[in-house]
């Protein structure tokens, strides 16, 4: 074991994700040295989302009590010293509190005293660049969500939104870019409620993409209540833009997106989705669906079956509901049973499943496209397309920048082909 060496495991989103970047650059101001293998602390970035998320990440932090268990992310503001005292953690710390975290490392390493470490509402960590490896990187432009639909547990251990200013997202981006970044994600909860002095999202957005040098940028989530078809427009002319709008709707009935507190009803969000397609017919869709929340019946489940068969999703994130603390809907009486549910979500699967794969077989067509290569595997590269789709192909690649590619046929869900660069002839 290597003394004060650790290794950070990611669980939930994007937004864990993009933190790892962060603990990682202020624990190597400390002196700690990041490893795969024999270390002495473990930092787990938690998801608090779903019910099924923690169960399975207090199994892990039961079966590794030999490391330093750090629990940072979501679940440490849900549980905060009760981890403790279950003895699944030695330091517990809240998502706002990271730039603490190191030297409090230090003190336990010395003291061996146990803690809950809270924090800042406010926090966004302005000034600090992430670490990270590879082509791509998230930037978090806001943090926190004020939306509160009825099931989520994420405004209560995320906070309140707050925006990191342009100015800290410009030079972060300068800099990822100086190291070798070419794609960057801005993320947040809610991109679009991003604000900013007088920018809003599309602004930045805008802003930031006429960096030289960066070749790619994206954006995940929007909530569609806020997506307006000016912003789509806007969008559709940055020529950077990864065609990529992760959009979630939920439910197809708008009783239950009442009941959920989405604030649109679903001919409002079959609207955009629409006007999107016009003007972006390239752009991958994507999508977020709830089935048996409180109160769904068959009728209302079939709406949502609906809206998957009339928008074909490129691909969709599907869950079952369940309970979460804090939340209003936990307290609602209707409840699904889970059978019910479980046989719902099974047929949503198999039709998403199906459209999925035809989505895939669609972009297999005899012309070159520009492919965006960001890993080796095995003798094949893996690449995404400009509306991020991934690919697999094989021959040569570009080491920076675009590979043009010819897919011929889908394996497995991904389509794979050849590029048709020749070094050797170009020299
Ligand atoms: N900010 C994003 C979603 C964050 S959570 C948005 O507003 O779209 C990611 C997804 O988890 C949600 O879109 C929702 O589909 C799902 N989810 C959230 N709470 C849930 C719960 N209690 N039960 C089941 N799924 C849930
Ligand atoms: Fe949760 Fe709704 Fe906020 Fe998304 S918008 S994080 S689903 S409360
Ligand atoms: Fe999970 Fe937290 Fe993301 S609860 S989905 S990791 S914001």
């Amino acid at each position: 074991m290597k003394k004060n060496s650790y290794f950070i495991k990611v669980y939930g989103c994007q937004m864990n994700e993009y933190d790892k970047g962060i603990i990682k650059a202020l624990m190597t101001k400390k002196g700690f040295i990041y490893t795969e293998k024999n270390y002495e602390i473990i930092i787990y970035l938690t998801c608090a989302v779903r019910e099924h998320a923690v169960k399975r990440l207090k199994g892990n932090l039961r079966s590794e009590k030999k490391y330093v268990r750090v629990v940072a992310g979501c679940l440490s503001e849900m549980l905060k010293e009760n981890l403790i005292k279950e003895k699944l953690a030695e330091i517990v710390v809240s998502p706002t509190a990271y730039k603490v975290l190191p030297e409090k490392i230090e003190d336990f390493l010395k003291t061996h005293e146990n803690l809950f470490i809270s924090g800042e509402n406010y926090e966004s960590y302005e000034d600090i660049i992430p670490e990270v490896k590879g082509k791509s990187s998230y930037i978090t432009i806001m943090r926190g969500c004020n939306n509160f639909c009825s099931y989520c547990i994420v405004p209560y251990v995320r906070g309140k939104e707050r925006y990191k200013s342009y100015k800290s997202i410009r030079k972060e981006a300068m800099a990822l870019v100086e190291n070798g970044i070419e794609e960057i994600f801005l993320i947040g909860q809610n991109v679009l409620a991003y604000r900013w002095e007088d920018f809003d999202f599309i602004s930045l957005l805008e802003e930031i993409s006429l960096l030289p040098n960066l070749l790619r940028i994206g954006f995940l989530t929007s909530h569609p209540f806020d997506l307006t078809r000016n912003i789509i427009k806007r969008m559709s002319n940055i020529k950077k833009l990864i065609r990529y709008m992760h959009l979630p709707f939920q439910s197809g009935s708008n009783r239950i997106l009442k009941a959920m507190r989405r604030k649109y009803s679903i001919e409002e969000y079959l609207d955009k989705i629409y006007f999107l397609k016009e003007i972006m017919p390239d752009a991958y869709i994507s999508t977020d669906i709830i089935v048996g929340f409180p109160g769904e019946e068959e009728s209302d489940f079939e709406k949502t079956i609906d809206v998957v068969k009339k928008v074909r999703f490129d691909s969709a994130y599907m869950f079952i509901y369940s309970d979460r603390p804090f939340t209003t809907s936990r307290l609602m009486k209707n409840k699904i049973p889970y059978e019910v549910a479980h046989k719902r979500f099974e047929t949503l699967l198999a039709l998403q499943n199906k459209i999925t794969k035809e989505k895939a077989f669609e972009t297999v067509q005899n012309k070159p496209i520009e492919i965006f290569p960001f890993k080796k595997k095995g003798d094949m590269f893996l690449g995404k397309m400009w509306n991020n789709r991934i690919v697999a192909f094989s021959g040569q690649v570009n080491e920076k920048g675009l590979t043009p590619v010819i897919l011929k046929e889908v394996r497995g869900w991904t389509p794979s082909g050849y590029s048709i660069i020749n070094k050797e002839e170009n020299k």
